[in-house]
């Protein structure tokens, strides 16, 4: 019997386009349906409409098992239903309509969310996947437009009944109507699922992206830093190394008024599986302008002042928050901070980053959906900033 096994799910959302995912039972075709949502204005039962008038709808009938459909000649911010359809000689499957809305533009507010180590952090999950569902609902509670997710979402990124174990199944709820991102973890062993399941621009594994006011860099720390050599490079991060020179050019193209840069081997943070050889990206994150860098690894969170030349500089330097996400590993942080530690908390987490023209707003939150760190950077139009 042909049945979705995983999703649907949102990929790479721009101001026109929408790009949606599913897996199937069995090879079969692909067929994406949008619709108008209709907003309810009174009465209690919900915020919209059933959806009735269908906008578009792109199908192709080649088969495939992982389907891939992007819908275009959308509207920028705009709220619309969804529902995928595949069938084959043995039968057909469609979802329910869920709904999503559209990127935002310049000037207009966002939200996001950023976790990792879903993959039952390294091994160490002791709640049967507990804490992986509560960090996912509170995600989902808090309605981020989009999130990310810093590497080894999975525990092996080669096993394929890992991705739904870890990823797919508990983030469901989340995922069906928010966009995400990911980059490789080394848990994710550079595995084919990740360039399978997801639709990020070639070559997968690095990339950028404009959502709202904030210009995204996505990088893959694991081909900098591989296995082999781990903790240190097993060539040269600097001119030449195609990603360096990926991130030197993106970011020098972007005029974006905040800029993020997220990969997973953490260059700062007061505990073990510290990886000091990404600091060699620092001084041209430095120079772009750079506001934040999210990583990973060490599985604790850590937000750290901000940071140039190796120095603390409150004018221009770069806040490293390490959201070390689903899981907490306490005795991996050393007894004391570092200098460069401004809050440190081995507590499962994510954290939502609200962005407006005039603000980044990081604020760390629990699985219990309680807020116990929060951080503001406000610049002026000359670029000046204010911390709080
Ligand atoms: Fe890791």
């Amino acid at each position: 019997m042909l049945t979705i096994l995983k999703g649907p799910y949102l990929q790479w959302p721009t101001l026109e386009t929408m790009t949606f995912m599913w897996e199937t039972s069995e090879p079969s075709t692909s067929e994406v349906r949008v619709f108008v949502a209709e907003r309810i204005h009174s009465g209690h039962h919900g915020n919209f409409k059933r959806p009735e008038q269908l906008l578009s709808s792109v199908a192709t009938q080649e088969y495939s098992t992982i389907h891939q459909v992007t819908v275009a000649n959308l509207q920028p911010g705009t709220y619309y239903f969804y529902q995928v359809y595949s069938s084959n000689e043995s039968g057909d499957v469609e979802s329910n309509f869920y709904p999503f809305m559209t990127a935002a533009g310049d000037g207009i507010p966002f939200s996001f969310a950023v976790t990792s180590e879903t993959g039952g952090f390294s091994g160490f999950d002791q709640s049967g996947g507990q804490i992986n569902r509560n960090i996912f609902a509170q995600m989902k509670r808090y309605r981020p437009d989009i999130a990310l997710f810093i590497g080894d979402i999975v525990d092996d990124g080669d096993e394929y009944d890992h991705w739904e174990k870890y990823f797919f199944a508990p983030g469901q709820e989340l995922l069906v109507n928010t966009p995400s991102y990911c980059c490789l973890g080394n848990h994710e062993n550079n595995g084919s699922w990740f360039y399978k399941y997801f639709a990020f621009a070639a070559p997968k594994n690095f990339y950028s992206f404009d959502y709202g006011d904030v210009h995204f860099v996505c990088l893959d720390s694991t081909d900098f830093i591989k296995s082999e050599t781990y903790p240190y490079s097993s060539e040269e991060i600097g001119p030449g190394h195609a990603q360096y020179e990926f991130l030197l050019h993106d970011l020098r193209a972007s005029s974006a008024k905040w800029k993020i840069v997220f990969f997973h081997y953490p260059p700062y943070v007061s505990g073990g599986y510290e990886v000091e050889a990404m600091r060699k990206l620092c001084s041209v994150m430095e120079q772009a302008g750079v506001d934040v860098v999210f990583s990973s690894h060490t599985i604790v969170y850590e937000r750290s002042h901000p940071l140039k030349d190796g120095k603390i500089d409150f004018q221009d330097g770069i806040v490293y928050v390490v959201a070390g996400g689903a899981g907490a590993m306490p005795e991996w942080l050393l007894p004391k901070r570092a200098w460069h530690t401004s809050q440190s908390l081995a507590v499962p987490h994510f954290v939502q980053g609200v962005v407006t023209p005039q603000s980044l707003e990081l604020r760390a939150i629990d699985e219990n959906g309680n807020l116990f760190d929060l951080f503001r950077l406000t610049k002026d139009d000359e670029g000046n900033k204010s911390y709080f």
